[in-house]
């Protein structure tokens, strides 16, 4: 039996300390999110948890890493450029695959900073043509596993956290899926926000014609982040059913009644037709020591 493909999955880094932003950057939604940090996230998402949980997603040797979004915490542009730097430390552009999300698109002009330093690790195997979505979804294909790498990070008024995939972009998707299945590879859906229909703040506004493409031409797993929480649901797809599963963010300190920093693990087997997934998390402990934390096998 071949060895599996393993997956790291982790997200939500919200990387700190924020540099000091100058008063011309604090006028916008920036200012809330200044004040938020300075009250209470600094505390919550902390370097020595993040760098705990890198350590041991090193020591795991995956074949590859996903990054779910939310790198950043309030779009600075120094922010962007320290977090090429930590994901640097990850891995080369190559192993590592990044979608963003709303914190990184937490003001309209940070689209421009963070194509300028993270687009290696946003960049499909083959160049996109010109289309209006910024070059999502990419498409990268690692042994058994094609990786589709989707973005809803979309600039919104302040209190919203709200992501959109966009006609456009669900277009394509649909078009990789259907190609992809030809191909018979295991796909992955990197997605920052959950596609689940809801109404609040932090949805997915475009959640249901999302579901409506995967419901018609499948796909074998959907990763996301945003909501902080270990998750899993099932999905419609092809007459079949995709899992959707999210990880906590990975510098969530073990303090907080709130989920602490973790990752998946997917680790990818057998074949077209009889594909395997088990699934390990692993995350901090109190000690500041990452363990396993639970393991199961996807029924794919
Ligand atoms: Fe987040
Ligand atoms: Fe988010």
């Amino acid at each position: 039996m071949s060895k599996p493909f393993v997956l790291a999955h982790l997200s939500d880094p919200h990387l700190g300390p924020l540099p000091r932003p100058g008063v011309r950057e604090l006028a916008s939604k920036r200012l809330l999110g200044y004040i938020n940090w300075r009250r209470s996230r600094h505390r919550r998402h902390r370097r020595d948890a993040l760098d705990a949980i890198a350590h041991d997603v090193h020591s795991r040797q995956p074949d590859h890493v996903a990054v779910t979004g939310d790198l950043v915490n309030i779009a600075l542009p120094a922010e962007f450029a320290h977090a090429r730097r930590w994901l640097e430390t990850l891995g080369r552009p190559a192993d590592v695959s990044v979608v963003p999300g709303n914190h990184d698109a937490y003001v309209a002009a940070a689209a421009r900073h963070r194509d300028c330093h993270w687009s290696p690790y946003m960049a499909g195997d083959a160049p996109e043509g010109a289309n209006s979505c910024g070059g999502f979804p990419y498409l990268r294909r690692r042994g058994p596993v094609a990786l589709i790498g989707v973005s809803t990070a979309i600039a919104t008024p302040p209190f919203m956290a709200t992501g959109k995939v966009g006609e456009e972009q669900i277009a394509r998707i649909a078009r990789m899926l259907a190609d992809l299945r030809a191909e018979n590879l295991f796909r992955v859906i990197m997605i920052h926000h959950p596609p689940l229909p809801s109404a609040g703040h932090k949805c997915l506004i475009d959640a249901v014609a999302f579901q409506r493409v995967l419901a018609a031409t499948g796909a074998e797993l959907v990763i996301h982040g945003h909501d902080h929480v270990h998750s899993l649901v099932w999905i419609a797809g092809d007459g079949g059913r995709i899992p959707v599963i999210g990880v906590p963010s990975a510098s969530a300190a073990a303090i907080t009644k709130q989920c602490a920093g973790a990752y998946n693990l997917y680790f990818i087997g057998g074949g077209p037709g009889a594909w395997s997934c088990e699934v390990v998390s692993r995350g901090l402990r109190s000690s500041g020591a990452v363990a396993e934390l639970n393991r199961f096998a996807l029924p794919v």
